[in-house]
């Protein structure tokens, strides 16, 4: 190989360096927002009647006069791992999947809460994992 051409393959292989590291940090957010949510903002969405309102069925931490036809969550979430993601996010987006029979408003597929939304309320559920 000559001279040149050493020089010329290391000058490509920074530029290829950049372009990597630039495509990892322009991309980085999107990957971090499929997989986790804002568990501020779920924490609203579950105890604000307008949005989830989850308050009206389910007990969760901190709130007045708390429903009880469904579960306890803080008790449910203690039977979840990180690799349940799944399951949690589909009780909420339809928990029809689970029980056909189920009171539990499908709140993705009817559309009462947004995907992100939904991912914010997982995120959530999951601080209540002692
Ligand atoms: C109208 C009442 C009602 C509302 C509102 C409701 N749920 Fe439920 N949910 C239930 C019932 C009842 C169950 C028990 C399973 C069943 O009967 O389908 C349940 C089950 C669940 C489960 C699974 C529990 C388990 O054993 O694994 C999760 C998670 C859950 N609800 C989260 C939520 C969240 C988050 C919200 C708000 C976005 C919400 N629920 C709103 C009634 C409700």
């Amino acid at each position: 190989m000559k001279v040149m051409d050493r020089v010329d393959l290391r000058r490509n292989l920074g530029l290829l360096a950049g372009v990597v590291v630039f495509f990892m940090i322009a991309v980085m957010p999107v990957w971090a927002g499929a997989g986790n949510g804002n568990a501020k903002k779920g924490e609203k969405i579950v105890k604000t009647r307008k949005l989830g309102n989850c308050v009206a069925c389910h007990y969760l931490p901190n709130v007045e006069s708390p429903g009880n036809i469904g579960p306890n969550l803080v008790e449910v979430m203690q039977g979840y791992t990180l690799a349940d993601r799944k399951d949690v996010t589909q009780w909420i987006r339809d928990a029809r999947k689970f029980n056909p029979h189920t009171i539990m408003p499908p709140f993705g597929t009817n559309k009462i809460l947004t995907p992100k939304q939904i991912n914010d309320v997982v995120a959530y559920l999951y601080t209540l994992k002692k």
